[in-house]
């Protein structure tokens, strides 16, 4: 078997990079472990920046996006007795985010592929990287061979692709929280219009949520947390205990549907590429979710890449495929301060002593009092343009 461009992984990054290579002419085949039923329920994300809604939108696969996600043109920061809104529309006019499911993006993108004949294979468990630093690589997985001109390692953070890079050739930067989110789905309206990150002094909460009956919500908790430990009960009891700490606030309970516990850790491999395989989002980099920045970042990368791959299928020329990681590195980096900051700015830290938690209140103060600090989080929260590298 030959394609063009071989890609690992059915996430948001490889679905879209298909999608995008197919819009350009360019043939791909994407190889996933998991089954279609498992990817398309897997629960994560929710946050769209407006520059990710423009590119599902632009690609022709926004349609149920724009009828089913939620607009939001602020959030609230709550802290020590009081909610502050950070006001999208008046920090950085025309511009809000969507609330709209990791999952739903997926279907619509799985739905796009094989609605154009897409080749995305399920249940594929076995792929092994070949000759990655030749101009003809290849995958290999259950007893086949795919040749390729190029390969697309878009496997996630634990996936295959960054672990074939030779040893000597990836600096990793990596920082690990002392902590941990349990997130979970519940069936229950909204209590709020807007999502509110809680900063209290018994950990971080997020009330966010997925459409007018479905809630999602966020609980800090420890780095080794067992969920076994958490029954419904504890959730509702602590969700509370973090959230109704403002005058005539009360959150309404319901169903639990699906939890989970995510680790919280910050990484970047640098380059995000290596001969003829090229890395783009968690396979390159991850963020801790306070931000809402990872899946973002996966459709910049994906925007670069597809990019770089049409010069190159188009003339032979290497130069923007070259430049592939310099070109997204920088966005990367801002992802990873913005995501550092917000989360170091709401959790509580153990090793934190008085003066930390009064710096933490003092710049929570800033931030929602200065109209330039509110717009330093607000720019960053819906997302910064696109222009510069693409360009
Ligand atoms: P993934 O979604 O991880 O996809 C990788 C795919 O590769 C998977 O389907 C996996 O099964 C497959 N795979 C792995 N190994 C192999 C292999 N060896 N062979 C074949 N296939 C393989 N981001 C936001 O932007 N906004 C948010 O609000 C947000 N909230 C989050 C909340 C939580 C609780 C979590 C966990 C994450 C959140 N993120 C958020 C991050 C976001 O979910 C990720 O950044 C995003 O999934 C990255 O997409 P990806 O396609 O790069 O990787
Ligand atoms: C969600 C996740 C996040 O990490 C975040 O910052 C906001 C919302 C969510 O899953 O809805």
């Amino acid at each position: 078997m030959r394609t063009q461009v071989g890609i690992i992984g059915a996430g948001p990054a490889g679905l879209l990079l298909s999608h995008l290579l197919h819009l350009r002419g360019i043939e791909s085949v994407v190889l996933e472990r998991r089954s279609r039923e498992y990817v398309e329920r897997r629960v994560r994300a929710g946050v769209l920046e407006q520059g990710t809604v423009d590119t599902l939108v632009e690609a022709g696969v926004g349609e149920r996006l724009k009828r089913e996600g939620l607009p939001h043109h602020g959030i609230e920061l709550r802290y020590g007795g009081a909610g502050h809104r950070i006001a999208f529309e008046r920090l950085v006019p025309g511009r809000s985010i969507t609330v709209y499911g990791q999952q739903e993006v997926v279907k619509d993108l799985i739905a796009a592929r094989l609605a154009a004949g897409g080749d995305v294979r399920f249940e594929v468990d076995d792929v092994a990287l070949h000759d990655i630093d030749t101009d003809r690589p290849y995958l290999t997985f259950g007893g086949e061979r795919l040749d390729c001109d190029v390969i697309a390692g878009c496997d996630g953070f634990h996936g295959v692709s960054r672990a074939s890079i030779p040893e000597g050739v990836l600096t990793e930067y990596r920082r690990d929280y002392p902590f941990a989110w349990l997130g979970i789905l519940a069936r229950v309206k909204p209590s709020s219009e807007e999502l509110i990150y809680a900063r209290t002094e018994r950990g971080f909460a997020l009330h966010s949520m997925r459409s007018p009956e479905i809630s999602r919500f966020y609980l800090q908790v420890a780095p080794d947390e067992d969920l076994e430990a958490w029954p419904d009960e504890r959730i509702w009891a602590e969700l509370r205990a973090r959230l109704e700490t403002v005058p005539g606030f009360t959150l309404a309970t319901g169903d639990i549907v699906e939890r989970g516990i995510t680790p919280m850790r910050g990484f970047v491999a640098e380059p995000m590429q290596h001969g003829r395989l090229f890395l783009a989002g968690d396979a390159a980099h991850i963020v801790p979710p306070t931000g809402a920045k990872g899946l973002n970042l996966a459709v910049a990368d994906v925007r670069v890449l597809t990019e770089a791959l049409a010069r190159f299928f188009a003339d032979g020329s290497t130069e923007a495929l070259d430049g592939y990681s310099r070109a997204c590195l920088p966005r990367v980096w801002r992802a990873q301060h913005f995501s550092w900051w917000m989360t170091t700015l709401l959790h509580t830290f153990e090793s934190d002593d008085a003066y930390a938690r009064r710096l933490q209140t003092s710049y929570l103060d800033y931030v929602t009092s200065s109209e330039a600090a509110g717009t330093t989080l607000a720019e960053n929260y819906v997302g910064l343009p696109y222009e510069e590298e693409t360009s």
